[in-house]
């Protein structure tokens, strides 16, 4: 069992990208090595071009990223984590499989549609094309199960059906077809102002969203301060479904503290958020605030961090170095 997983390097993570991406890396981290699995997660740089960004942010973004990973939990001598630049292997395959890729798969993508909007003539070739380096992302390690949300199935898809064509078109068994892993449902974190909409780091207000680099203290005010009604907490789940506000910070509480809503629901009946919000708020801080210190400790020195790049990127070139070679001898380069 080998589990690929790539992640975009957007700046300034929320607790919403915490609680529904980052952290299920980390729980994926144990559970797949547990069984004696391989776990490679990488910072997908290359991704992040197909919109435009100013280069020093996307260098500054693909560090913070790989600190917080770090800080999280992802441990750099159990995974293998690198960003996809440093190995040149998989622009390298991504060429290769775009040959197979057929012009009609890919438009039947609907992530391009979404994305590129009103404007596909003006969207960049990349932005079309990423499903294939998505695909390139797994092929080249042989993965085996890809963590897949609802939204990159078709991706998924897509890189089973270029890997069979592959295999077809040239008479091999290289690659294998990964598989989707469907992991333990991500919670979905909404904002704390308005929990019609979703945490996110476009949302307009500051106190919408908690910041893994906040400080306690705000950390702290923002759950004080969090959008809540004046009922009790109820006996039971199904009690808060018309109570978006509520279910909200119970969703929160029992993602921090890795227990079920049912189990929050249990310990806090009855009790009101002038009493349930300052408890989600120590929770919080003592959850995130570690977090925050070994990630503001990584960024300290932003060249080591550098350097733990490069040496996942070692072990990533490794694997991936004759899995191309045998790519490009199947295809007569
Ligand atoms: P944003 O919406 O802030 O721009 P991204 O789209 O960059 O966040 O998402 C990065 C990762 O974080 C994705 O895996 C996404 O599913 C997850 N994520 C983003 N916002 C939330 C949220 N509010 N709740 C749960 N997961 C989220
Ligand atoms: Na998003």
């Amino acid at each position: 069992m080998r589990v690929v997983s790539g992640i975009k390097p957007t700046g300034n993570l929320h607790l919403g990208n915490y609680l529904g991406a980052v952290k299920q890396w980390v729980s994926m981290q144990d559970e797949i090595q547990q069984q004696g699995g391989e776990t490679l997660y990488f910072i997908a740089d290359l991704h992040g071009l197909t919109e435009w960004i100013a280069p020093a942010e996307l260098a500054a973004n693909t560090i913070e990223m790989t600190a917080t990973l770090i800080a999280a939990g992802i441990d750099p001598e159990r995974s293998v984590l690198f960003n996809q630049t440093r190995v040149p292997q998989h622009s390298e395959l991504a060429w290769l499989l775009n040959n197979v890729a057929r012009v009609g798969w890919l438009n039947r993508m609907t992530q391009f549609k979404d994305k590129a909007g009103k404007n596909r003539e003006g969207a960049s070739v990349g932005l079309y094309d990423y499903p294939v380096l998505m695909a390139a992302d797994v092929l080249l390690y042989n993965g085996t199960h890809v963590p897949v949300g609802e939204d990159q199935k078709q991706h998924l898809e897509l890189a089973r059906d270029i890997a069979a064509k592959f295999n077809l078109d040239y008479g091999t068994e290289l690659f294998t077809q990964p598989e989707p892993m469907v992991s333990k449902a991500a919670p979905r974190i909404m904002s704390l102002r308005d929990a019609s909409s979703k945490m996110s780091k476009s949302n307009p207000s500051v106190q919408a969203r908690v910041n893994l680099i906040d400080d306690d203290a705000t950390i702290a005010a923002k759950f004080r301060k969090a959008t809540s009604d004046a009922d009790a907490l109820p006996q039971d789940v199904a009690g808060l479904a018309d109570r978006p506000e509520a279910k909200n910070l119970v969703t929160i509480y029992a993602a921090l503290a890795d227990v079920t809503p049912e189990q929050v629901i249990a310990d806090h009946a009855g009790q009101g958020f002038g009493a349930f919000k300052p408890a989600l708020a120590d929770l919080a801080v003592a959850t995130l605030g570690p977090i925050r210190d070994r990630m503001v400790r990584l960024l300290d020195d932003r060249a080591e961090v550098s350097r733990l790049l490069d040496r996942g990127a070692e072990k990533a070139r490794d694997l991936a170095a004759p899995n191309l070679l045998a790519a490009q001898r199947a295809m007569g380069l």
